[in-house]
């Protein structure tokens, strides 16, 4: 197989020059970390997991006309997606107080907000992603005010539409990130999503038990935690064919 060139190595994915141009692939490995990288492990057959979760639900994401940079999935561990230029925004949609926000304000976990709450983190490994405001992201041209107005209403249109997809399932949409990205297609831009949405990006809590099935089980050292991602993708229905016997998946070709 021909070699591709890689672009970039994040600490769950790596991209790599697409078959033809404005197009990327994106591989999921098992790799995860926490606490910006200072905790590190692998979560064996997460790559596999997300790649599918992630295409699911992008897909019903992109039904509901919200825009995407998903192409199509290409096998186990990879996607074809469009190249954007990544705004360098995390974007936190809270709708249950959990994790820093607990820390922060000092809210028992599991307490329902009065609404929902949009965050914003300035994206640096360097800086450990720290909090920003809005103004911060104006002032220092981040992304425009329209930029900012379409993130929002996207935002609150995933979050109204997944909290929706999970409680069907069984499962509480405690808080998740998203990251946006601008796709040019000759003069004209648009902000479309981009990245993945997944259990490492999500809180996901069954609604009868409260237990969680997302990465703080493996932030926290829970256990179970290949098995929480797994019932998530189960309960979404999208198991890969040969089921949890079959996650490994390809190696990385380069
Ligand atoms: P937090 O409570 O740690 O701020 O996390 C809020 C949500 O954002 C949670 O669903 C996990 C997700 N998240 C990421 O996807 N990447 C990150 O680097 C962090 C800190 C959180």
């Amino acid at each position: 197989m021909a070699r591709r060139r890689q672009l970039y190595e994040g600490k769950a994915k790596i991209l790599f020059e697409g078959p033809e141009p404005g197009t990327l692939v994106q591989y999921f490995k098992d790799d995860a970390t926490a606490f910006n990288a200072q905790k590190k492990g692998t979560i064996t057959g997460k790559g596999v997991l997300n790649n599918r979760i992630s295409e699911f639900l992008m897909q019903r994401i992109a039904e509901i006309g919200v825009p995407t940079h998903f192409i199509r999935r290409l096998n186990m561990r990879e996607q074809l997606i469009r190249e954007v230029e990544i705004i360098p925004i995390e974007v936190v949609v809270r709708n249950i107080a959990a994790g820093s926000l607990s820390t922060r304000l000092g809210i028992a976990e599991g307490t329902r907000l009065p609404r929902s709450i949009i965050e914003y983190y300035y994206k640096n490994d360097a800086l450990g992603d720290p909090m920003v405001a809005e103004e911060h992201v104006a002032a220092f041209g981040w992304a425009s005010a329209q930029d900012m107005d379409d993130i929002v209403h996207m935002t609150l249109r995933i979050n109204d539409f997944l909290t929706g997809l999970f409680l069907g399932v069984g499962i509480s949409l405690v808080d998740f990130k998203v990251e946006f990205g601008r796709l040019w297609e000759g003069e004209e831009m648009r902000i479309v999503l981009a990245d993945e949405i997944s259990p490492d990006n999500c809180r996901l809590w069954d609604t009868k038990t409260n237990e969680k099935m997302d990465k703080d089980r493996f932030r926290r050292d829970l256990g179970k935690v290949e098995e929480a991602y797994q019932e998530v993708a189960m309960r979404l229905g999208i198991l890969p064919e040969a089921g949890a016997r079959d996650l490994k998946g390809p190696e990385v070709m380069q």
